[in-house]
């Protein structure tokens, strides 16, 4: 496995490869990973002859008062896993290797798919997002690249500015992986106490209680989003940020369920803000 910091000798390398004919695949990352961007590495490796990984905290998608210090980090730890899981290149910027002339003055805005769900309590988050994953896709020119369906928003963002910016990168969404308990993966559940770990799954429940009633028939949003709501309402260490039911383009609140659609939902367990979401149907 390669790693390299520069956007020079990155793109050397990756020209090599490509002039070889050979198709890579993108997995973007911020690192401290875990199973859930390991299954990514995995799909990408079911696509493509080569498989690049980014690990960079963008600081451009944290808000002011949002975790980008205290961000957990572990990149020796991270290029052991991230070799052993067979990932072929990994590209691990600094800031200012990134962000050369910083604050850039040129980003990208989908404010429309932007002030949905996480964006309404994220100003600016997706813009970062965009602009990074933009940059990423100019700088590495992958055939496809994966992300996860735990980041439901952000990936219907990207495939929309693919689609809207001609971008020639095929957009891969894997699975949410999850805890046996039903815990999504994510970096940031190493913030929670054994407390709120305890109450975590209570999220992926709610989810459930609202899957089983549409299986059962139900098709009115009001109710699948109050069967949701009234497990999250019964655990005292959950605050739900919001919990919406929206189809899966343009992230419009639905009144009757379709297939496809989406429960969607950001919650607060202490200081600790998690996602996640299932499709219904
Ligand atoms: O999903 C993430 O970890 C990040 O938002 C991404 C796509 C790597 C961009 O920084």
């Amino acid at each position: 496995m390669r790693v390299l910091n520069s956007v020079v000798a990155l793109r050397e390398q990756l020209g090599e490869e490509r002039s070889q004919g050979r198709r890579s695949a993108l997995v973007p990352t911020m690192g401290f990973l875990h199973e859930g961007h390991l299954s990514l590495v995995d799909r990408a490796r079911q696509l493509a002859d080569l498989v690049v990984m980014s690990i960079f905290v963008n600081p451009l998608q944290f808000g002011p008062r949002e975790d980008l210090a205290a961000y957990p980090r572990d990149l020796e730890r991270d290029l052991a896993l991230a070799a052993e899981r067979g990932v072929d290149v990994v590209f691990a910027p600094s800031a200012e290797e990134m962000y050369p002339t910083n604050p850039p003055q040129v980003t990208i805005h989908a404010p429309r798919l932007s002030d949905r769900l996480c964006g309404r309590f994220r100003p600016g988050h997706f813009e970062g997002v965009l602009t990074v994953v933009a940059k990423l896709f100019n700088v590495i020119e992958p055939d496809i690249a994966v992300f996860g369906q735990k980041d439901f928003q952000q990936s219907v963002l990207i495939r929309r500015m693919c689609q809207d910016l001609n971008m020639p990168v095929q957009i891969e969404v894997a699975p949410i992986v999850r805890e046996a308990d039903g815990l999504a993966l994510s970096s940031r559940n190493v913030y929670l106490s054994p407390e709120e770990r305890r109450a975590a799954p209570t999220l992926h429940r709610a989810l459930r209680a609202a899957q089983s009633l549409v299986a059962q028939g139900e098709t009115d949003a009001g109710r699948v989003r109050a069967a949701a709501h009234e497990v999250l309402a019964a655990e005292p260490l959950i605050q739900t940020q919001y919990l919406e039911l929206v189809d899966p383009l343009a992230l419009d609140d639905v009144q009757q369920v379709r297939p496809g659609d989406v429960l969607a939902l950001a919650a607060f367990l202490g200081r600790t803000r998690l996602i996640d979401n299932t499709v219904l149907g």
